[in-house]
């Protein structure tokens, strides 16, 4: 998989030493780049309850994992709106083949479609990313892009409930160094207290370990030969090898503090 952004602004080196942390695990093979893996992702998706009457935007979809879930329930229309081009990207496959199904390269702050489009937007480890004021923005988008009633799901780095404040930035800045992409998790009550800024009832919650890298959890998302593939992918890359290590280690190292959680929210 080759990245549109990979060669801007004359960097040179290994492109495996500043990729954005979710595209070089991309890279190596992995298709389940979220926080609390499948099994959140059926569990916000049990609770949103797709169904073919739905149109569907997906904010994020990055190599196509949800988005083979959400078509399978064969929705009315489908978007998938990604600020980042890849080529090669599994994506494409996913959505060939299906009539109503797009892909736009939006940011999700600001993508297009028209008001009251969607009847469902589902999003998962693309928040995380954004400043507050950033999330705040994606979700107003959300808000106006779906009919009322529409519901909005999402999945993304949460903090436990008992984390002290003073280890919030402390594990932000450590998560973003490692990552090289702004990591900004938050407790579950400020992701409701934001939706619910954006004009959102919140519906339902949920939490799960963050195990984005550790094996048992590759496993379970990308099944045993995915995880073998990945883990031979990353054996030939040495530059791959040591991010992804530094980002486990950094993983690890905050694990008592950093979980995932799942929102659904609805537009009254
Ligand atoms: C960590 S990956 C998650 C991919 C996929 N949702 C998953 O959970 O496996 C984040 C994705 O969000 C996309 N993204 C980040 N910021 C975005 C924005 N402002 N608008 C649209 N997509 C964005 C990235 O390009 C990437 O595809």
């Amino acid at each position: 998989m080759t990245s549109h952004e990979s060669t801007k602004g004359g960097r040179s080196g290994p492109e495996e030493k500043r990729l954005q942390g979710h595209w070089l695990l991309a890279k190596m093979g992995k298709r389940v780049l979220r926080p609390g893996g499948v099994e959140m992702t059926r569990r916000i998706l049990k609770a949103a309850a797709p169904a073919s009457s739905d149109r569907i935007v997906e904010f994020g979809p990055g190599v196509g994992k949800t988005a083979e879930y959400l078509l399978a329930a064969s929705p009315a229309r489908y978007w998938g709106v990604d600020v980042r081009k890849v080529d090669d990207n599994p994506m494409d496959d996913v959505i060939a083949g299906h009539p109503h199904a797009e892909l736009v390269n939006a940011d999700a702050r600001a993508t297009g479609l028209p008001d009251g489009c969607a009847t469902l937007v589902v999003g998962e480890a693309m928040l995380t990313m954004q400043s507050n004021d950033g999330k705040s923005d994606i979700m107003r988008e959300a808000y106006r892009i779906l009919a009322p009633g529409g519901r909005y799901a999402l999945h993304e780095m949460g903090f436990k409930p008992d984390t002290p404040d003073s280890a919030v930035a402390a594990v932000q800045k450590s998560l973003s160094q490692t990552i090289k992409v702004g990591a900004r998790p938050l407790p579950m009550a400020e992701w409701a207290r934001l939706l619910e800024g954006a004009g959102f009832r919140v519906e339902f919650t949920t939490m799960n370990k963050m195990a984005l890298l550790e094996v048992r959890r590759v496993i379970a998302d990308e099944g045993l030969l995915g995880a073998l593939k990945i883990a031979s992918n990353v054996a030939r890359n040495p530059a791959a090898r040591k991010r992804i290590f530094a980002m486990r280690r950094t993983f690890k190292r905050h694990q008592q503090y950093l979980c995932s959680v799942g929102l659904v929210a609805v537009k009254p």
